[in-house]
C-alpha cells in the first residue's frame, strides 16, 4: 500500500509518544478540595470514598503530606457545628475555615496555594447560598456577606479567594473589599460558570449542604446554556476576576473549549463530587479501571483548554504521575 500519511509512525515508541504529546498532566495543576469539620475525629465521608472530613487539629498533617505530593494546592471547605439563617460562623474570625487557613499555613508555609471556597450555604440553617426573604434568596444582601467572608478568609492567610455562590455583582464586590482592607495582592478564582447540576450530590452530603426546601436553579446555571456561558465569564473578568471557573468538567467540555478560546485569564475546571463517586462506584463493582479512567478524565479537562483542575483525586493522581514518572 502506498500511503503518505501513516500517523501510526509517532506510535511507535513509548519515548517518541512522550516527545508528541500534545497535552500534560502535572501535580501542581492539580487542586484539592477539603473538608473541615469541628468534630474531633477524621470522619470518612461514604459517598466519595477516599475522602474525609478533617477536624482542624489534623489537618496540618494532610496538608504536609499534600505538599509532599507536589499538588498545586487545596480548596478549603468548612462544616461548621452550629448552622443559622444568616451563616454567621463564615465570617468568624475564630470560623472553621479561619482556623483551617492558619493550621495550614503553620504546617506548609507557601508550599500549597490556600484557596477558599467563598459561598454561604455550609453555614446557613436553610441550605441556601445566601439571605432569604420569603423562600428566595436576596442577591444584594448576600454580596455583601460574601465580601465579610472574603476579607475574613484574607485576613486569616488564605491566598486566592473563591466565591461559588452565582450572586449577581460579587466579583466587583469582593474585589473592592479586598482592596479596601489591603488585600490587593489576593487574587479572586470566580466560580464564573456554575450549573445547577445533578452532579453536585456527593458533596451535599460532604458539607450537609442540601437546599432544606427548592433547589439552585435561582442561582445557578441551566445546563442547557452555552452563550450564557459567555456572558457570565465576561461579567466575572470585567468585574476582576483573575481567574475563572467552570463546573462541572466533564459534561462541560465544551464551554472550558469556549471559555479558553475567548478569555485570556487562567481556566479552572471542577471535577465535582459526582464525576470522582462514578469512577469510584464503577472501580468497586469491578468494571473499570479507575486508575486509568481518573487520569483520562483529568487529561480530558486539561486538553479541552483548562490550565489546573480541581478534583477529590488530586492527591491520588499526584501519586500516580510520580510513579509513572
Ligand atoms: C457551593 C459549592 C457546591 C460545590 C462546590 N461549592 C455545592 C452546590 O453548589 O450545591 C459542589 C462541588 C462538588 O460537587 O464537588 N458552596
Amino acid at each position: 500500500m502506498e500511503l503518505v500519511e501513516r500517523p501510526r509512525r509517532l506510535r511507535r515508541t513509548a519515548v517518541l509518544r512522550d516527545m508528541v504529546r500534545e497535552t500534560r498532566l502535572h501535580p501542581r495543576q492539580l487542586i484539592q478540595p477539603l473538608f473541615l469539620s469541628e468534630g474531633d475525629r477524621v470522619e470518612p465521608i461514604g459517598s466519595l470514598p477516599g475522602i474525609s472530613r478533617w477536624p482542624v487539629a489534623s489537618i496540618g498533617e494532610e496538608a504536609r503530606r499534600l505538599a509532599g505530593l507536589g499538588i498545586g494546592g487545596v480548596l478549603l471547605f468548612g462544616i461548621p457545628r452550629d448552622k443559622d439563617p444568616l451563616g454567621a460562623s463564615a465570617d468568624a474570625p475564630d470560623g472553621v475555615v479561619q482556623r483551617g487557613i492558619r493550621a495550614i499555613r503553620e504546617a506548609v508555609g507557601s508550599g500549597l496555594v490556600v484557596i477558599t471556597d467563598v459561598c454561604l450555604c455550609e453555614y446557613t440553617d436553610h441550605g441556601h447560598c445566601g439571605i432569604l426573604r420569603d423562600g428566595e434568596v436576596l442577591n444584594d444582601e448576600t454580596v455583601e456577606r460574601l465580601t465579610r467572608i472574603a476579607v475574613s478568609h484574607a485576613r486569616a492567610g488564605a491566598d486566592v479567594v473563591a466565591p461559588s455562590d452565582m450572586m449577581d455583582g460579587r466579583v466587583g464586590a469582593i474585589r473592592e473589599a479586598l482592596d479596601d482592607a489591603g488585600y490587593t495582592g489576593i487574587p479572586i478564582l470566580s466560580y464564573a460558570v456554575k450549573y445547577a447540576s445533578a452532579f453536585y450530590g456527593p458533596f451535599r452530603d460532604a458539607a450537609q449542604s442540601t437546599p432544606a426546601f427548592g433547589d439552585r436553579r435561582g442561582a445557578q446555571m441551566d445546563p442547557a446554556n452555552a452563550r450564557e456561558a459567555l456572558r457570565e465569564a465576561a461579567l466575572d473578568v470585567e468585574q476582576g476576576a483573575d481567574m475563572i471557573m467552570v463546573k462541572p468538567g466533564l459534561p462541560y467540555l465544551d464551554i472550558v473549549r469556549l471559555l479558553r478560546e475567548s478569555f485570556n485569564v487562567p481556566i479552572a475546571a471542577y471535577h465535582v463530587s459526582g464525576e470522582y463517586a462514578m469512577v469510584k462506584a464503577a472501580e468497586a463493582k469491578g468494571w473499570i479501571d479507575g486508575r486509568a479512567v481518573m487520569l483520562e478524565s483529568l487529561l480530558g479537562l486539561r486538553r479541552a483548554g483548562a490550565d489546573m483542575i480541581i478534583t477529590y483525586a488530586a492527591a491520588e493522581a499526584a501519586g500516580w504521575l510520580r510513579e509513572q514518572g
